[in-house]
């Protein structure tokens, strides 16, 4: 298994030296593939680049696999009581079922854990070069792409490798946007962006405005809606919002369809819907 100790060291056999547009040295990776991110995509790539015969290096930031799902790195979005939105059947990978046991909208914590005995059972860490982040990524002679990383935090030397093809599964849940209000500098009270939400316990006995109704504002309203003193809710436009569950069975499109048996099954369940649908 790869450690934050020993990144940037691809085997050597696979190796040759090469040298960047300026001059820098570069260790040629020949026909491997580079993934960047071990998040539930950068793990399906690696998986499936390997069962069609490449090699794969695959760089991860972070010290473990999961990316967004992996609660205990501090860039985590997910807070205390993020559960799936998408249904059991309708999220895992298929030739790597959830258990039978676990709930159809399974907690965060049991996606970290699905994720993790993903990668060991496909025997993914291997490839993968933890705590090692990719900071530029550059076109090579011959089709090919120069990436170079470094030791996440900036430490240490940055090294070059040049590959085949990159594959970027870097997610897109990393980069905070807080808007700008006019009038917001004379404000006195505390303003958190929902990145920094981790606890309903955060919100206990204030007077919250949560603004935005995606899926993180709503959960962080329905929360501060039991724990604020007051709670007010801004959203700047209309939405649908759906059940998870229509009549005590999982939301259409929220079942695997199991060919022509699948597809009525949904249609089944999508009238009723549309009068159960809430419009707020
Ligand atoms: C609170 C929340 C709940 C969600 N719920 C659902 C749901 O119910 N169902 C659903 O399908 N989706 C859901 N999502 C969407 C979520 O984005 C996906 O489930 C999934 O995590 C996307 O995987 P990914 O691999 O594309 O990206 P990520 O999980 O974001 O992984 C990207 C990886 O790339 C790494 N990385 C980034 N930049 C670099 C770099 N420069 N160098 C090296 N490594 C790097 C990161 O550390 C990370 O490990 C949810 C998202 C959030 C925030
Ligand atoms: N499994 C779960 O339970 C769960 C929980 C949380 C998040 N997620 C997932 O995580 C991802 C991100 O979700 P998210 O809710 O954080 O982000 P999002 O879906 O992008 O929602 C952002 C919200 O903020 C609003 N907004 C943006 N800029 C604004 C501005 N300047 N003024 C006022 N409102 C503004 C948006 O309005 P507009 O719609 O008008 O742009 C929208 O309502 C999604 O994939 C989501 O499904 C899943």
């Amino acid at each position: 298994m790869s450690t934050s100790t020993d990144h940037g060291r691809p085997d050597p056999e696979a190796t040759s030296s090469a040298a960047s547009r300026d001059g820098r040295p570069v260790s040629d990776r020949g026909d491997t593939v580079c993934v960047i991110g071990a998040g539930a995509s950068g793990l399906t790539a690696i998986k499936n680049l390997r069962e069609h015969g490449f090699g794969v290096d695959c760089y991860e930031r972070e010290t473990g696999v999961g990316g967004a799902w992996n609660w205990r790195h501090d860039r985590s979005p997910v807070y205390a009581s993020t559960h799936l939105l998408s249904s059991k059947p309708f999220t895992q990978f298929p030739d790597f079922p959830m258990p039978d046991s676990w709930p159809d909208y399974p907690h965060h914590s049991q996606l970290l854990s699905y994720f993790e005995r993903y990668a060991d059972h496909f025997d993914l860490r291997s490839h993968i070069w933890f705590g090692t982040e990719v900071i530029r990524v550059e076109p090579a002679e011959g089709d090919r792409w120069d990436v170079t990383t470094r030791s996440t935090g900036g430490y240490g030397p940055e090294r070059t490798s040049r590959y085949a093809a990159v594959l970027i599964a870097n997610g897109h849940n990393w980069s905070p946007k807080l808007p700008r209000y006019e009038g917001l500098e004379q404000f006195r009270g505390e303003i958190m962006h929902a990145s920094s939400y981790k606890d309903p316990a955060q919100l206990r006995g204030k007077r919250v405005l949560v603004v935005g109704a995606g899926n993180t504002g709503c959960d962080i309203a329905v929360e501060a809606a039991q724990q604020a003193s007051r709670c007010w809710h801004s959203s700047r436009r209309g939405y649908w919002y759906a059940p998870k569950y229509v009549f005590g069975r999982r939301r259409p499109g929220q079942r695997r369809a199991a060919g022509a048996a699948g597809a009525v099954a949904d249609a089944a369940v999508a009238l009723p819907l549309d009068a159960a649908v809430d419009r707020r």
